[in-house]
């Protein structure tokens, strides 16, 4: 298996044994003023191209891998008591790219996308404005489409190296290392 689909086969895995959000992790950047700052974002694919996720081109993770693309995904998958970390560099999609995922979006989604994300991250009074722009947007648009908002920006990452740590209390625990050699990953045993 390559590493990616050891991955999927954890986070299938972590869903049949009853896990609402397998396909959330952690993605960790460098802030623009050097610190560590890190959020939960939901998995959209995972292919042998990387690893993609979407968000709000506003957002500071924008900001930050724009200037430095090297980031970290953590998975935690607490029903197999598993870890999976994963490094790499993050790269943007093109607009034609974003457009494409977009119009597979339901309606309601693209409705919420559009009335949070030209604020994303700024102070805002009161939710209700936010709830009015949605309403609003869902009079003008009823039952059609809306088009792809300028600020839908999808990620992907590339790995690097990837840790799969399985956590054991019967015995020691399991770790494995991939880290990218040519075409391939070259796989490795660490001590947990
Ligand atoms: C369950 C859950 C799923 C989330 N999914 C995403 C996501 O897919 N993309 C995203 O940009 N933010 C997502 N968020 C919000 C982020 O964690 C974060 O608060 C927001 O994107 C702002 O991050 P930033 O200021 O570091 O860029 C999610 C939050 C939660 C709790």
């Amino acid at each position: 298996m390559t590493p990616i689909e050891l991955l999927t086969d954890w986070m299938d895995d972590e869903k049949s044994a009853g896990a609402a959000y397998a396909q959330h992790a952690v993605l960790s950047s460098q802030a623009l003023n050097g610190s560590a700052h890190g959020r939960v974002v939901a998995i959209r694919e995972m292919t042998a191209a990387g690893i993609l996720f979407f968000t709000q081109a506003r957002t500071r993770k924008v900001a930050e891998m724009q200037q430095n693309p090297r980031v970290s995904l953590t998975f935690w998958l607490e029903r197999r008591t598993r870890e999976v970390m994963v490094e790499g560099e993050a790269s943007f999609l093109t607009p034609e790219q974003n457009a494409h995922y977009w119009a597979s979006y339901p309606q309601w989604a693209q409705l919420r996308f559009c009335s949070y994300a030209p604020t994303s991250g700024e102070p805002i009074e009161d939710k209700r404005m936010l709830e009015e722009k949605r309403l609003a947007l869902q009079q003008t648009y009823q039952d059609q489409p809306l088009p792809c908002s300028p600020d839908y920006c999808g990620v992907t990452i590339k790995p690097q190296r990837f840790v799969f740590y399985q956590y054991r209390s019967d015995e020691l625990s399991d770790v494995w290392e991939y880290v990218v050699a040519g075409d391939g990953f070259q796989q490795q045993r660490l001590s947990p």
